[in-house]
């Protein structure tokens, strides 16, 4: 039997360069790739209505539950069948989001939010949240020309108050989180956030079965 396996979560603002990470971050651990919202065939209809909404379609109560059943299909379907079998998984966002952009951004009460959070997981948490840190200015200069969705579309002071959540979450939790500064080159970026996994979690799993090895 495998032991059970790792989720790390990719955080940070939009256009803070999360979505690369994650990706670079899958393929050299082995990790399965997946994402929040829109994971699960619920989440994509959840994901397409959240962020296809104008801002004021709907309040803040009710976008925190929207994000909360995709999580809790997510969790359910794709993220703990894989941690059982015992295989690494990166998230692009996780629980971390939550309280960033609706807890400090949106201005929910963080306790309340984390009973969502918890009852949504069904207790998951992340192993690891790496908060790629990249300046409001240039995260948004990066989203610049591309259409904006329900998020991206809010002013320069709502990702202001994500990014400063973001970096209270980091300080608060340091057991469970890591900040890796997000304005160096792809590359740079992906080698720090290597090495932040490498020392907190140890090497990924080596899933191969022993036919597999032998055969390499
Ligand atoms: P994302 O997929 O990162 O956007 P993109 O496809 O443009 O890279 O995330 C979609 C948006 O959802 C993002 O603006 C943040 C928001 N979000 C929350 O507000 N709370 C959450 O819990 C999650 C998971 C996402």
């Amino acid at each position: 039997m495998h032991p059970r396996g790792r989720l790390i979560a990719l955080e940070g603002i939009d256009g803070c360069g999360k979505s690369t990470q994650a990706r670079i971050l899958a393929e050299h651990t082995g990790a399965a790739l997946t994402r929040e919202p829109g994971a699960t065939p619920l989440g994509q209809a959840l994901r397409d209505h959240l962020l296809g909404a104008p801002p004021g379609a709907f309040g803040a109560r009710a976008e925190a539950l929207l994000l909360a059943a995709d999580r809790a299909e997510h969790v359910a379907a794709v993220i703990e069948p894989a941690l059982a079998s015992g295989r690494w998984v990166v998230s692009d966002r996780f629980s971390g989001s939550t309280f960033a952009y609706q807890g400090y951004g949106r201005g929910l009460d963080l306790a309340a939010l984390g009973r969502i959070v918890e009852f949504a997981a069904s207790g998951i948490e992340a192993d690891l949240n790496v908060l790629i840190d990249t300046p409001v200015e240039l995260a948004r200069a990066r989203l610049a020309g591309t259409r904006p969705d329900r998020f991206e579309s809010l002013d320069e002071a709502f990702h202001r108050k994500v990014a400063d959540g973001y970096l209270h979450l980091a300080r608060a939790h340091p057991g469970s989180w890591v900040v890796v500064a997000g304005t160096d080159p792809p590359e740079v970026v992906g080698r720090r956030v290597l090495a932040a996994v490498a020392e907190r979690l140890g090497s990924p799993p080596d899933l191969l079965s022993e036919d597999e090895r032998d055969d390499r």
